[in-house]
């Protein structure tokens, strides 16, 4: 099986070299609004955002950025198949202007503009962010009642394009093949994810500079939603691509892949990051199936049954639909024109 990883530089408020319904997920997220490490981005697209900033209209430019951040919401109903899933990760922001400190909630205005366009919410995920420090605590320390929590969580919003879910012909292979484990549905379809840092090896690890120019998500976070919103053979779009985390994802993941970005150096330097794919997705693949085997181990002792047999690895499942699971890796990836082609085959077990 081959897929294949389309990387762009460009603006994707106009995401030209996107077909209409030609997508079947999106994992993306996009610069917050009001934090100010995006603030010089912000008044690029828009330098209205560096006027109300420097008014001190906070709220003004809250609105402003957001309605930059619309012409792509608008892009990715167009490109999107009916059915289709778009995952959002975003955190909100908290900050003071002009001597006023509030919270900026993104999570809730995306939201809003995306219910606007049509799609339709599903429950999200939160998930908690490493705490870095304990000199974090806003306002006024010890004493009531000025001080502030902190916000120490993200969210992946999630919305289905349209109202119906996508159709599949009976008992299709790329889907029954792609199915995950029970604990692992368990795990992952929970609505707040405390276990994402630090589970899956991440390729730029050494990289802290390159992570945080581009707050870069864990690979944990694209892989999983991969897993669970697509099947083998259908494409993911990153309309705010950075270091190009959700590539490297589909390539471990086996789902094709495009991603769109401002930022040339960004694309520049994935070249180095893919040479290390099929070992990562090796590493990946493997790990997913050497949970399972404890998993299963943990449920003997207690004395559980586990009344299936997996098809293609040594190993119990708890239901029927896990039986096809045949997981990728990926042997071989090469540049082609305009991103890169991966060449893949099944995960053995032993
Ligand atoms: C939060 S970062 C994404 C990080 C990415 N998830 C990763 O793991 O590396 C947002 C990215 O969107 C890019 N960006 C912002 N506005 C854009 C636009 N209109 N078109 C394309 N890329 C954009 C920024 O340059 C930045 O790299």
């Amino acid at each position: 099986m081959e897929t294949t990883h389309r990387v762009f530089v460009g603006d994707s408020r106009e995401l030209s070299q996107v077909a209409d319904g030609s997508v079947e997920l999106v994992v993306t997220s996009p610069p917050y609004p009001m934090i100010e490490m995006w603030d010089d981005l912000f008044a690029e697209l828009d330098p209205a955002i560096s006027d109300a900033l420097a008014s001190g209209n906070g709220r003004r430019a809250f609105d402003a950025m957001h309605a930059q951040l619309e012409y792509v919401w608008d892009e990715l109903e167009r490109v999107l198949v009916d059915g289709g899933i778009a995952c959002i990760n975003v955190g909100d922001a908290t900050r003071s202007v002009d001597g006023s400190f509030r919270v900026y909630p993104n999570h809730a205005r995306i939201l809003e503009a995306f219910e606007q366009r049509g799609f339709e919410p599903l429950p999200d995920i939160l998930w908690r962010k490493p705490a870095n420090s304990v000199a974090k605590f806003m306002g006024s320390g010890m004493i009531p009642p000025n001080a502030y929590v902190t916000l120490e969580h993200e969210y992946v919003l999630v919305f289905r394009n349209g109202g119906t879910s996508r159709e599949f012909e009976p008992r299709a292979d790329r889907r029954y093949e792609a199915a995950y484990f029970w604990e692992e549905r368990n795990r992952w379809f929970s609505d707040v994810w405390t276990d994402v840092v630090g589970e899956l090896q991440t390729i730029n690890e050494g990289d802290e500079e390159l992570r945080e120019r581009s707050a870069a998500y864990p690979l944990e976070i694209p892989y999983r939603l991969l897993c669970m919103y697509s099947t083998y053979g259908d494409t993911v779009l990153d309309p705010f691509w950075g270091t190009g985390t959700t590539t490297l994802a589909a390539m471990c993941a086996g789902r094709h892949s495009i991603g769109s970005e401002l930022e040339n150096a960004f694309v520049e330097v994935f070249d180095e990051r893919v040479e290390d794919v099929p070992a990562l997705s090796q590493s990946v693949g493997r790990s997913r199936l050497e949970r399972h085997r404890a998993f299963v181990e943990r449920r003997r002792e207690a004395g559980k049954p586990i009344s299936y047999d997996a098809e293609y690895y040594e190993t119990p499942v708890v239901t029927k639909m896990e039986r096809e699971i045949k997981l990728r890796k990926a042997r071989t990836v090469d540049r082609i024109e305009d991103g890169y082609r991966v060449e893949h085959a099944p995960l053995a077990g032993d």
